[in-house]
């Protein structure tokens, strides 16, 4: 009767909430289902991001709705930013949703479901909070070698293209002696990397305590290894944060650092606060403070009046900075946002898609040059698990790279010197030594 099964899609900051929603409900006497046939709830974690991880979630609603045939009690929820942005396409009978509950409203399910139980009418709460960043709650992490932590929540920078905002509300961030208990209890569990979360997680701030402090007091936490953190803006890069990432062994040194797009018209209109000129100093300044550093990036194609001469200057970037690895996607107008109000999509598909393909083979190449390039280094490798072959070990160095190794009786969770004898564009091949 009680038994819940989970499904989430989107960034990892879902996957940190799904991990709390988890612990609201098996707080509240409900039990986890393995598979959606064994659950009596089926909740749905989902993304409005772009239009095709909204058109995933309605698939598969139509699936689910199927069991609602043998299975008259069962009860079908829609939490996340789709929860938050598509209420209305939810609510309508076709999608067979019964409960829908946005970011800051996972407290309420309890309540959601047990009403819902009483009156068999559809239950939402959506109400988005300038407070809640359920720092009350300590999820279990899924993984036994790394955990997400969320330590801000919600978004305040309203790039024009970007929903968030509009799902996740405005900024807020969680006391650093709250999340530093957070990360102790982890430790003691056997966790040795945490990732710090937040939609623009290092305009963090809580009192005087700023990104930079946040990193130096969860670097205190002797179990804890490694330090990683997504997503930052390139706004919020002051040299204090820079020294503290260079100076403190355990923060990881990699950074995703999302250009969106390389011309400065482009960025203005996205209102990403910054010219073509501005990141490629902001790129020059990290690699003098920290040469090895990798650096992956987010980019959009197509935006708004993007020209064929526009996206060259994304090209541009890309070829200069040579990130390590990058999320390309093709513009997708979302609801709410600035830009659907202002500039009509009018980069054609075809377009789209030929930008996105000269994009995505261009950064394959470089990405394959920079992990050949790492061919003869001997990196330090957490052990996360077993890799695609038999008797193989997967991990990741430093900056976030994923490396092969034949098993040599190591565990997750170890630290593992492998020298890289092979390279392909998303993995590096070695042995221990
Ligand atoms: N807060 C993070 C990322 C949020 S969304 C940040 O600022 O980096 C993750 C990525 O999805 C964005 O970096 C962007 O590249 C992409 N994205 C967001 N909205 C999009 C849209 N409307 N169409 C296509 N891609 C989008
Ligand atoms: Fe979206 Fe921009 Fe906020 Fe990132 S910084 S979540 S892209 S509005
Ligand atoms: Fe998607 Fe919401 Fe994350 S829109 S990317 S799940 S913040």
């Amino acid at each position: 009767m009680n038994k819940v099964y989970m499904e989430t899609y989107g960034c990892q900051m879902n996957v940190y909430d799904s991990e709390i929603v988890k612990r609201i409900l098996t707080d509240h006497r409900f039990e986890l289902a393995e598979k959606p046939e064994e659950a009596s709830i089926i909740f749905l974690n989902t993304c409005s991001v772009r239009e095709n991880a909204q058109q995933k979630v309605f698939q598969r609603l139509h699936v689910l709705k199927k069991l609602k045939s043998n299975n008259k009690e069962l009860i079908i929820g829609v939490l996340g930013c789709m929860a938050q942005s598509m209420r209305q396409e939810l609510l309508n009978g076709k999608a067979g949703v019964d409960i829908i509950a946005g970011p800051d409203s996972y407290k309420r399910l309890p309540d959601l479901i047990e009403n819902f139980r009483l009156n068999g009418e559809k239950e939402f709460e959506l109400t988005l909070s300038e407070y809640e960043t359920y720092s009350d709650i300590f999820p279990e992490p899924d993984d036994d070698v790394n955990a997400w932590i969320a330590v801000m929540r919600g978004c305040n920078n309203f790039c024009t293209f970007c929903i968030v905002p509009y799902t996740r509300g405005r900024e807020r961030s969680r006391d650093p002696y709250n999340i530093l208990q957070e990360t102790q209890k982890l430790a003691e569990q056997g966790i040795k990397q945490v990732t710090l979360l937040g939609q623009n997680v290092n305009s963090y701030r809580y009192n005087q305590y700023d990104f930079a402090d946040l990193m130096k007091i969860i670097s205190e936490v002797d179990d804890i290894k490694r330090i990683r953190f997504t997503s930052p803006h390139h706004k919020d890069f002051p040299l204090k944060l820079l020294k503290v990432m260079a100076e403190n062994p355990k923060i990881c040194k990699h950074i995703h650092l999302p250009l969106q797009a390389g011309n400065t018209r482009i960025l203005d209109l996205m209102n990403r606060t910054y010219s073509k000129e501005e990141f490629l100093d902001l790129v020059s300044l990290i690699r003098q403070m920290m040469p090895d550093i990798t650096l992956t990036t987010d980019i959009i194609v197509g935006f708004p009046t993007e020209t064929e001469n526009d996206f060259l200057d994304t090209l541009d970037v890309i070829t200069k900075v040579e990130f390590d690895a990058a999320f390309m996607f093709k513009y997708s107008e979302r609801k709410h946002t600035i830009a659907s109000r202002k500039y009509p999509d009018d980069v054609p598909e075809e377009e789209k898609s030929s930008r996105l393909i000269e994009l995505v083979n261009l950064q394959k190449r470089i990405a394959l040059k920079k992990n050949r390039q790492h061919i003869g280094h001997i990196f330090e490798v957490l052990v996360e698990g077993k890799g695609k072959k038999p008797a193989q070990l997967l991990g990741r160095n430093d900056g976030n790279k994923i490396v092969v190794f034949p098993g040599n009786g190591a565990s997750n969770g170890d630290m593992v010197s492998v020298k890289i004898e092979e390279a392909t564009a998303n993995t590096l091949i070695g042995s221990a030594v």
